[in-house]
């Protein structure tokens, strides 16, 4: 469906499939695994890609269908792809475009769970890559071989909030004729755009911010339609790593928000991140907002709000971080991040833990570090938490002489 609205509305009212045909005002919930037809022609006009049509469940449902044809409108793409978690999108978007003997160049800020899949299974399968600096895109191109086949980015990267130039990056993929992919789950597409900024391929944890309420596991792959096609029928649908509805249904809900919730995000992000710049024990932030980050102004240009997540690292290292940590009172000790609750987590000991110390050493990811995924709480009573837990103080024994 074609329109000319705002996001904020289109947020609301884009695609509603199911919900045309019964009235009702929310999609509803379709999880029937098969689906009937009136003769063996149109069965096999639909397995077949003739016809459009649902046939088994495995490669989708019509609850995900109204959310796919959202997300690819959202971001700007002719087609979307949901499946069962980040990890699902980011694999099959690679392994799409990527067989034995061909190569990646993929920024060397990435998610861990990307790092462990290319380290731990592409390269079982004769896949090679290169972790490379790509904030200097020269660098890319001094990296692409003959048998590069994909540029690989996440901006703003996870846990180190480095901003990479989308345009300027996609003019290299262009030049090689390879597809560039971006990992977009820290912004969603409320706060950035990549495929209008020229990238092929958007990919997102769904986890996080488009469902927004720590309540599902999805991902989302955004492209052409004909590659998009081919990833359902020949890699999601036969891997198994399908959608349900009950969890399309939920992220339909939470999509509704997610404009709001963005807003508040970034605005809770900005104070808490302007907090932790002023205080005497934060020796540095990193925070695409703030005019000390390296890449403050190319974040200005390419994303329309700064994010919800902070990094920082403490004066006194990791033992600080992790007393720090362990005192905060409202704010959760989790993994996952973008939801209502604000979360802190220890990357080196948790989400960056497969990538070994010497390769996190060299992605910055120091034992010092501290991620947040600001809530939507009120920012005061998180500055309120963040300051009590910053003035505990190491315990020391005193011996009592009597
Ligand atoms: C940037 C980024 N991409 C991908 C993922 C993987 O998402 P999922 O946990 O939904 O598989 C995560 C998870 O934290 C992430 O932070």
């Amino acid at each position: 469906m074609k329109n000319n609205w705002d996001i904020d509305t289109a947020l609301i009212h884009h695609s509603k499939r199911g919900a045309t045909h019964s009235g009702a005002v929310v999609e509803p919930i379709i999880p029937a695994v098969a689906y009937a037809f009136p003769d063996t022609d149109t069965a096999a006009a639909v397995v077949s890609g003739e016809k459009e049509g649902v046939y088994y469940g495995r490669y989708g449902n019509p609850t995900l269908f109204s959310l796919e044809e959202k997300i690819a409108s959202l971001e700007g793409g002719e087609a979307a792809l949901g499946v069962s978690s980040g990890m699902a999108a980011i694999s099959i978007a690679l392994l799409a475009y990527l067989k034995q003997g061909d190569h990646v160049v993929v920024t060397k800020d990435v998610y861990g769970g990307t790092y462990k899949f290319l380290t731990n299974i592409a390269v079982r399968y004769g896949i090679e890559y290169n972790f490379v600096d790509c904030t200097n895109p020269e660098f890319i191109h001094n990296h692409i071989k003959e048998n590069t086949r994909a540029i690989y980015i996440e901006t703003p990267s996870n846990p180190h909030l480095t901003i990479l130039d989308i345009k300027k990056i996609s003019e290299i993929s262009k030049l090689y004729g390879i597809p560039l992919i971006i990992d977009n789950t820290f912004m969603s597409p409320y706060l950035q755009n990549p495929l209008e900024l020229g990238a092929n391929i958007v990919v997102h944890s769904a986890t996080k911010y488009l469902n927004g309420h720590g309540d599902s596991i999805a991902g989302f792959i955004v492209g052409n339609s004909d590659d998009i096609t081919f990833m359902r029928n020949s890699l999601m649908g036969d891997l198994g790593q399908v959608l349900s509805a009950w969890d399309a249904f939920l992220i339909l809900r939470g999509l509704k928000t997610l404009g709001v919730r963005m807003e508040r995000h970034c605005k809770n992000a900005l104070e808490i991140a302007t907090f932790l710049e002023n205080h005497p024990q934060v020796e540095k932030v990193y925070y695409p907002g703030l005019p000390s980050h390296p890449q403050h102004e190319l974040a200005k240009e390419q994303m329309k709000g700064m994010g919800g997540i902070v990094s920082f690292e403490l004066k006194d290292g990791k033992e600080a971080g992790k007393r720090f940590i362990d005192s905060l009172k409202l704010i959760i000790i989790s993994f996952s991040l973008g939801d209502p609750e604000t979360l802190v987590q220890h990357p080196a000991s948790m989400t960056h833990f497969s990538i070994p110390m010497e390769e996190r050493e060299k992605f910055g990811i120091t034992d010092g570090l501290i991620r947040l995924s600001l809530g939507l709480e009120n920012a005061k009573d998180l500055i309120n938490d963040l300051e009590q837990a910053l003035m505990v103080r190491p315990k020391v024994d005193i011996e009592l002489k009597v």
